[in-house]
């Protein structure tokens, strides 16, 4: 079987949808070169500009070379490092809580915090331009789902 997307691309193209990534080629902040391009930057999500910090680089490269990179699996099937554990009992301490959990990525956290707090029984209201993950979670939690629509 196969698909043609050709149709779908061209109506994506002249809705202006079509999507392309990009070529970052600085680090991130404020200032940054994309596509040959010299960019001021309003659409990090590197909120505490740690990014580049040097203590920050420097302990990713001792603990790859302690425990290498990637997983290796789920951390519910194969565990995760001994640093992994001290961050989430270090983010607890500081946040005054029994656990912490760490994610991935914050995709991942709001899908797993929301399908951990709602079931049907529930119901969520979401505002239409939320990030994608928080409606797909709302909606993989099985709750029942609104969108409220916001004039603009
Ligand atoms: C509000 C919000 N939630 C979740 C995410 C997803 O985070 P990540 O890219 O780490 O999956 C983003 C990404 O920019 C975001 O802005």
């Amino acid at each position: 079987m196969s698909f043609d997307l050709t149709a779908d691309l061209n109506q994506r193209r002249e809705q202006n949808l079509l999507r392309k990534p990009r070529i970052v080629e600085t680090p991130q902040g404020p200032h940054m070169q994309v596509d040959g391009e010299h960019y001021l930057t309003f659409c990090s999500n590197d909120y505490l500009g740690l990014a580049n910090h040097p203590k920050l680089i420097e302990s990713l490269q001792t603990a790859a070379k302690q425990f290498g990179v990637g997983s290796g699996a789920a951390h519910l099937v194969n565990g995760h490092t001994q640093l992994h554990h001290e961050l989430e009992t270090a983010l607890a301490a500081f946040t005054g809580r029994d656990k912490a959990l760490l994610f991935s990525t914050g995709y991942m956290a709001n899908l797993g915090v929301i399908d951990a707090l709602l079931s049907k029984q529930d119901a969520v209201f979401q505002d239409k331009w939320n990030h994608a993950s928080l409606l797909d979670g709302g909606l993989l939690s099985g709750a029942r789902f609104s969108v409220i629509p916001i004039k603009t």
